[in-house]
């Protein structure tokens, strides 16, 4: 979940020092040192490859560009079949080295003492950047695209698919422990929708994985529960406004929940932070847990507020 790179000092120093986000992604020293900074500054007990999910289009010949105080920007977006037609399938061991140098570099470095996340985006979501060019609170670009252009975008999701399980085969091939997919923007769609659109291509992904532990993140997609909840997966992430114990009931006992305190408490007081990080752990009942926030954590976040999180986890016996 963003776990920490951005709220650091440590984390802007290095930044600071280069061209932009891009550069850092791509420079895989450097990427693997920010990969570890959470690690040894705020004790988490898991790092996760610093990347972004935007490599896949990149990869696919879509650039990004990450703007300040905006996000990401494609200056050229997908608006029909024959933009389809010119993309390709990412190649990861060249298109991606950079991601798979830097996971090598960190798994040495690292070294054993915790172990590492990879990841990518959900096709969905993937997807929705690559039609609305930028971020959105409607992605309604996109949603249009699914109304005019069924056949074309089940085409496009298919083509990011491909490329991203081959994207992940690679990273744990380079040494990845586990992998996440994150659908960042499972939400805006209905659910009749979200299962043709979303949930059948993450099917495929997690079908195909079968090297290492998979969690799947579907943002706002508590209306599809059940059905995620059945994927080839084994770990599912909730977001704050997924009720553990309603996650339970739909998803059953045998997968691993993650999640799920509200990021936004981390602006509160010690006292609210130590209660709700508890009361959220008590809800999940210490069974199949893995605790965590609900989504990223936010840039103006004290980095001291999110060690007290941590500690309060680390401490608690239930
Ligand atoms: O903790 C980490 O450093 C892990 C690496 C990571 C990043 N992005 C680095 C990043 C991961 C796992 C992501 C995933 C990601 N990227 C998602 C899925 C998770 C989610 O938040 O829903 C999405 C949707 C993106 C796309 C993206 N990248 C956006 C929309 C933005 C800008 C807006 C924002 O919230 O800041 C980014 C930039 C980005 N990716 C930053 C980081 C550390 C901030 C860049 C900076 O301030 O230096």
């Amino acid at each position: 979940m963003r776990q920490a790179g951005r709220i650091l000092p440590e984390y802007r120093n290095v930044r600071a020092s280069l061209s932009g986000f891009k550069e850092l992604v791509e420079t895989p020293e450097l990427a693997a040192e920010v990969t570890i900074q959470p690690v040894d500054l705020l004790g988490v007990d898991a790092a996760i490859i610093f990347s972004d999910i935007l490599v896949i289009p990149d990869a696919m010949g879509l650039p990004y560009r990450m703007e300040k105080g905006v996000g990401p920007i494609f200056d050229d977006t997908i608006k029909s079949v024959s933009d389809i037609k010119k993309l390709k399938i990412a190649d990861p061991y060249s298109d991606l080295k950079y991601v798979t140098d830097a996971i090598s570099i960190t798994k040495k470095e690292l070294n054993g003492r915790v172990p590492l996340i990879g990841f990518a985006g959900a096709p969905w979501t993937i997807f929705s950047y690559m039609i609305e060019g930028k971020g959105s609170k409607t992605f309604s670009e996109a949603r249009k695209f699914l109304y005019q252009e069924p056949a074309a975008a089940h085409d496009l999701l298919g083509k990011i698919t491909d490329s991203t399980i081959d994207y992940l085969k690679a990273q744990i091939e380079a040494g990845v422990d586990i992998v996440q997919l994150f659908d960042s923007w499972a939400g805006i769609l209905p659910k009749e929708q979200y299962l043709e659109f979303g949930l059948k291509y993450l099917r495929k992904i997690c079908d195909a994985i079968n090297e290492v532990p998979i969690t799947v993140f579907a943002k706002g997609a508590w209306f599809a529960l059940e059905e995620i909840g059945k994927l080839n997966c084994n770990t599912i992430g909730l977001d704050w406004h997924t009720s553990p114990e309603m996650a339970r009931r739909l998803i059953g006992t045998e997968k691993t929940l993650q999640g799920n305190l509200d990021p936004c408490l981390l602006y509160a007081s010690d006292e609210e932070l130590v209660k709700e990080t508890i009361s959220m752990l008590n809800k999940f009942g210490g069974q199949k847990h893995i605790a965590n926030l609900g989504h990223g954590v936010y840039p103006d976040t004290n980095p001291e507020k999110v060690k007290l999180f941590i500690n309060t986890i680390k401490e608690y016996k239930f």
